[in-house]
């Protein structure tokens, strides 16, 4: 089995440049469908996520040429399907960021039903809701949902129960074609959210507050292609600093390509923990925490605490000089990979929400399993200071949302591999 090997105890030293950001990436391939012609973006992390995501538009009829490895020149001139089918729905719950595009577009949309995934139920009953309110008809059969709207999208205000960043999304890609205006009251407020609407409204939409919990959708007759740059990933940044806050060397990491506001939350915690960050031109510079203060931290929707940065920071509070809580208000089964930390020398209790941490010198290299995409990124950061050697299977998961990880790694002086590791016989 395919494996990440890492020897505990090296110093990091220099500068690491994120991708663009996979939240941002994928919905922005997805509504490539609401401007038919030739749609290219730029800085699109080369991850499987995009891979699938590719397939999915490849599968309706548009066509994807890779001008460079992380530029991407999408023509949905001569899409002619409106199907995400359950094989690519099943790999990867953010193609049904296609509903509201598809709709939008051509007034229907048929999806397979998102099964759960490692984080729980992760349903799109919002999403749902609000299409209906524009005026989509729904129903399901065989596992798949069948959105309608050939009597047309109709602007309104949806009042969203959660600040659901994937509803979000649909609802926007959808009301930019409806009629009317659209208003959508506690809408999520991600940076991801206004990297969508900012292309949307370079294709030619008018919306208007996104990133503010009232995001209001002036529809329009048409939309048509543009160029546009993918922000960078924040939360692939903010597992590069919890990395350099553990290892870094005298001098500090680097830590550039993103913009450093997407992670105001973050940076204020780590910095309650003690944790020295700079900002500088494209980021920030972190230096290694002599001391890790025990901070209580709760996930919210942006501007709060992001829940994918909930394992990567468990870790530091796992090597805090005290006992913390962290909560996990999102998805309802996100501290899997507290167990594997756990494995690895950490005094965690989990308690429904809440992870009861108890700070301890050190961890000691082990086998562990990455349980999800950041636990599985975090497992890998936490090995950099165990003592010894650290092995993660399962690192697919890894690979769906961090591009070129151990390069990354290694440029930065860390001891990681790549390795093949023989699956256990069975007996
Ligand atoms: C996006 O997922 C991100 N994924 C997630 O990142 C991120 O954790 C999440 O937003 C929150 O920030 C992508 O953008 C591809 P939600 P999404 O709709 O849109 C429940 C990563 O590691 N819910 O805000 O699915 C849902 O089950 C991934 O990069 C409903 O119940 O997030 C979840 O518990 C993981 N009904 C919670 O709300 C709905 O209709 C948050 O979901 C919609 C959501």
């Amino acid at each position: 089995m395919d494996i990440i090997r890492v020897e505990g105890g090296h110093e990091l030293n220099g500068s690491v440049h994120v991708s663009g950001a996979k939240n941002s990436a994928l919905k922005l391939m997805a509504a490539t469908l609401l401007a038919p012609g030739v749609t290219t973006l730029e800085n699109v992390p080369n991850i499987s996520d995009v891979h699938v995501m590719g397939k999915v538009l490849k599968r309706m009829g548009a066509t994807i040429e890779v001008v460079d490895e992380h530029s991407l020149a999408i023509d949905t001139s001569a899409v002619d399907s409106w199907e995400a089918p359950y094989d690519l729905v099943a790999k990867m719950r953010a193609s049904t960021a296609v509903m509201g595009p598809l709709l939008g577009r051509f007034g229907k949309a048929k999806i397979a039903m998102p099964g759960g995934c490692n984080l729980g139920a992760r349903k799109i009953d919002m999403h749902i809701l609000g299409l209906e309110a524009l005026g989509v008809h729904f129903d399901t059969d065989h596992g798949y949902i069948h959105a309608d709207a050939s009597d047309g999208l109709v602007g309104t205000t949806v009042t969203l129960e959660f600040a659901s960043v994937g509803a979000t999304e649909n609802l926007i890609m959808a009301a930019v074609r409806a009629r009317g205006t659209t208003v959508i009251d506690n809408a999520a407020r991600e940076p991801e959210i206004v990297d969508l609407a900012n292309m949307l409204n370079e294709m030619g939409a008018k919306i208007s507050g996104a990133g503010t919990p009232v995001v209001q959708i002036e529809g329009v007759d048409e939309l048509h292609p543009v160029t546009h740059r993918v922000i960078g990933d924040r939360i692939e940044a903010g597992t590069f600093i919890v990395a350099g806050a553990l290892m870094a060397g005298d001098e500090g990491i680097d830590v550039v390509g993103f913009n450093s506001s997407h992670l105001g939350m973050v940076l204020k915690k780590f910095e309650l923990m003690g944790i020295d960050i700079e900002r500088i031109v494209g980021g920030v510079r972190v230096r290694r925490a002599e001391r890790i203060r025990p901070v209580d931290i709760q996930t919210l929707p942006f501007p709060g605490f992001p829940t994918d940065m909930q394992a990567q920071t468990m870790v530091l509070s796992a090597l805090a000089d005290g006992s913390s809580v962290i909560t996990e208000n999102i998805f309802e089964n996100r501290f899997m990979f507290a167990s594997e930390l756990v494995r690895m020398g950490a005094d965690i209790r989990i308690e429904s929400h809440h992870a009861m941490i108890h700070g301890v010198k050190g961890f000691s290299g082990a086998q562990v399993v990455s349980p999800d995409l950041r636990g599985g990124a975090a497992l890998v950061v936490a090995g950099l200071i165990a003592d010894g050697y650290t092995e993660v299977s399962a690192i697919h998961h890894i690979d769906r949302g961090y591009e070129h990880f151990v390069s990354k790694l290694v440029g930065l002086g860390a001891c990681v591999e790549r390795a093949t590791r023989p699956d256990s016989i069975d007996d």
